[in-house]
């Protein structure tokens, strides 16, 4: 059975101080699946979850979710639908409670003690962080609450910008282990990721950007048995030829 779109983008070129950043990008984006989206330092990937979240209107070209033109949302809306999760936790100076409820009261989606407990024990977190001070939890803690944040307002699309990059390896494995859990919970997740065996984990398909067009988008066994390990190594390590600044 063909998974329907979720994603369609057609042609989009995404100019920033007249520099194309992105360049004639078509993809479709099903539903139900985890797309890995991979490319040297300023290739464009945090400019495609960008656009994706509606936080950059492209240049030129033509984007829908759901079948509906992105600039005929709610931008606000959308953007609790379709969550981007930055790189850097972004998180208000107070409790780990403020910063869970901030978007639901927002929205007015109620949440009781239980349902608070519940959001947390998704990201492993013990009920005893909820009133704990964001200051003081260490860069794994603070990354799960950036997450915990987004998922608080019940979206239907989490976009995940190197959600481990700054992270330990259990901080991580959490992390990754909750990916593959939320898309049991029918999320779709697109996520940027610095880190090979990380995309081999979690994705089904990996969407491989470089300079800001598209060199590949296919699933992932496809990727790892077309490509040589020297190949696909240099998708890691290749700088972007655009002569952008690898600022990531
Ligand atoms: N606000 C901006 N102003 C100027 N250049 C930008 C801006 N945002 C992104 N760029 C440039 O666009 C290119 C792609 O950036 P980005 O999407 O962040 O790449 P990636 O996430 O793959 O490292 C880079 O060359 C970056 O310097
Ligand atoms: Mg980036």
């Amino acid at each position: 059975m063909e998974e329907k779109s979720l994603f369609i983008l057609k042609n989009i070129k995404v100019k920033i101080k007249n520099r194309i950043i992105l360049d004639n990008i078509s993809i479709n984006l099903k539903k139900n699946n985890i797309t890995g989206v991979i490319g040297p330092s300023g290739s464009g990937k945090s400019t495609l979850l960008k656009v994706l979240s509606f936080l950059l209107t492209p240049y030129s070209g033509e984007i829908t979710y759901k079948g509906i033109a992105l600039k005929d949302y709610n931008p606000q809306k959308y953007r609790k639908t379709v969550s981007y999760v930055q790189q850097r936790p972004y998180l208000f100076p107070k409790t780990v409670r403020d910063n869970l409820l901030y978007g639901p009261k927002l929205w007015g989606i109620k949440y009781n003690e239980e349902e608070l407990y519940a959001l947390l024990d998704l990201v492993n977190l013990d009920p005893v962080f909820l009133d704990r001070e964001v200051i003081n939890l260490s860069e794994g803690e603070k990354q799960r609450i950036n997450i915990a944040r987004s998922l608080a307002n019940k979206p239907e699309v989490l976009l995940l910008d190197e959600p481990t990059s700054a992270l330990d390896l259990l901080s991580t494995e959490i992390i990754e282990n909750l990916i593959l859990k939320l898309k049991k919970q029918d999320l779709k997740i697109i996520v940027v990721t610095h880190n090979l065996e990380q995309t081999k984990r979690i994705s089904d398909e990996v969407l491989v950007l470089n300079a800001g067009r598209i060199l590949d988008h296919i699933s992932i066994d496809e990727f790892l048995h077309s490509r040589s390990d020297e190949e696909i190594r240099l998708y890691f390590k290749k700088q972007s030829s655009n002569g952008g600044n690898q600022n990531d």
